[in-house]
């Protein structure tokens, strides 16, 4: 049985360590804030107290924390994961972060013989539990192929994608349309609503049409009922959208509107709707909207 390490048990990687916990792949993990962790002992996972005991008794580490400097901080830190005993270690970084970063942070780890993969992945940790998720994976294609099977159990398609930072790059790509979609969904229900329109009645025509979304047709009724619990944080979205803005800026793009759109969130997070689903910048937009605000 392969010996799995986890490192970052927020809300996606609770619910991936769920998922091969019930696919009886053996954990050992670790998580920053202990607390977070600890639930999943009853469920048959070994609780780590540092990243470097996940490397000593790991062969492939799946790492799962918001960024590229969270993964310096459990690799790099004290007592981080080139701290351990290992030999032949992978690392597969599911976590959002630039691909930029991905690409020194591979060729920094190759040095200590750890060979890093990149596999962000589209999904929450409803679609984590259900094995439904879609990873993305760039790196060596015999190293994805050696632990295939651990992808195939948290995702229901794995595309391999070959040289380092693509991954990380489609994944942005793909976040930008989240963060466009919350927006745009949020303001047609504004505007019906303000005209004494059912917004329920607009989400069903909408939803009748070739413009229906996943947004259209599950997040944007949550935001009709104000039910902003979060799967996916508006703070772990402005992040997305602020290494989108830097990415393309290192490539000579501008990118106009993903720049604004990340200011309207970056604003919805200084006032405090950081720690909402990322749908919660409905609430923000409402909360700005009126013109007497202007
Ligand atoms: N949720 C989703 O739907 C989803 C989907 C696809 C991709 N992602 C990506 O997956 C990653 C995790 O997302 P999430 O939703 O699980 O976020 P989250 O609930 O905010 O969890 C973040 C995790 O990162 C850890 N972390 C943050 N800074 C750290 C540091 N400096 N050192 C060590 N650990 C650190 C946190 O530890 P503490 O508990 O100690 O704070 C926590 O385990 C992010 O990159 C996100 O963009 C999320």
């Amino acid at each position: 049985m392969m010996k799995v390490g986890i490192i970052g048990t927020g809300m996606l990687g609770y619910a991936i360590c769920t998922r091969l916990l019930k696919y009886k792949f053996k954990l050992i993990v670790y998580n920053r804030t202990r607390s977070k962790a600890l639930n999943l002992k009853n469920q048959g996972a070994i609780i780590a107290k540092t990243p470097e005991e996940i490397a000593s008794n790991s062969e492939i580490i799946l790492t799962i924390v918001k960024d590229s400097s969270a993964i310096h901080e459990i690799a790099f830190g004290k007592n981080g994961i080139i701290d351990g005993k290992y030999e032949d270690l992978t690392i597969a970084d599911i976590s959002t972060i630039n691909p930029i970063d991905s690409i020194k942070l591979e060729k920094k780890f190759s040095k200590y013989n750890i060979v890093m993969l990149d596999t962000p992945v589209m999904g929450g940790p409803k679609a984590a539990i259900n094995g439904e998720l879609i990873l993305m994976a760039s790196g060596k294609k015999i190293i994805y192929e050696k632990y295939k099977k651990i992808f195939k159990c948290i995702a229901k398609q794995t595309f391999y994608l070959g040289k380092y930072g693509t991954s990380h790059l489609i994944k942005l790509s793909m976040n930008m349309q989240i963060a466009f979609l919350a927006i745009s969904i949020s303001e047609g229900i504004m505007l019906a609503k303000r005209a004494s329109i059912d917004p329920q009645l607009f989400l069903k025509i909408l939803n009748s049409t070739y413009f229906k979304t996943g947004m259209s047709e599950n997040k944007a009724y949550k935001m009709i009922d104000n039910n902003f619990k979060p799967t996916f944080m508006l703070k772990n979205l402005r992040k997305d959208l602020d290494i989108a803005t830097s990415v393309a800026y290192s490539l000579g793009l501008n990118l106009p509107i993903t720049r604004k759109i990340n200011t309207i969130y970056k604003n919805a997070e200084q006032k405090g709707f950081g720690e909402l689903d990322y749908t919660g910048i409905f609430a923000y937009l409402n909360k700005i909207s009126n013109k007497s605000n202007k």
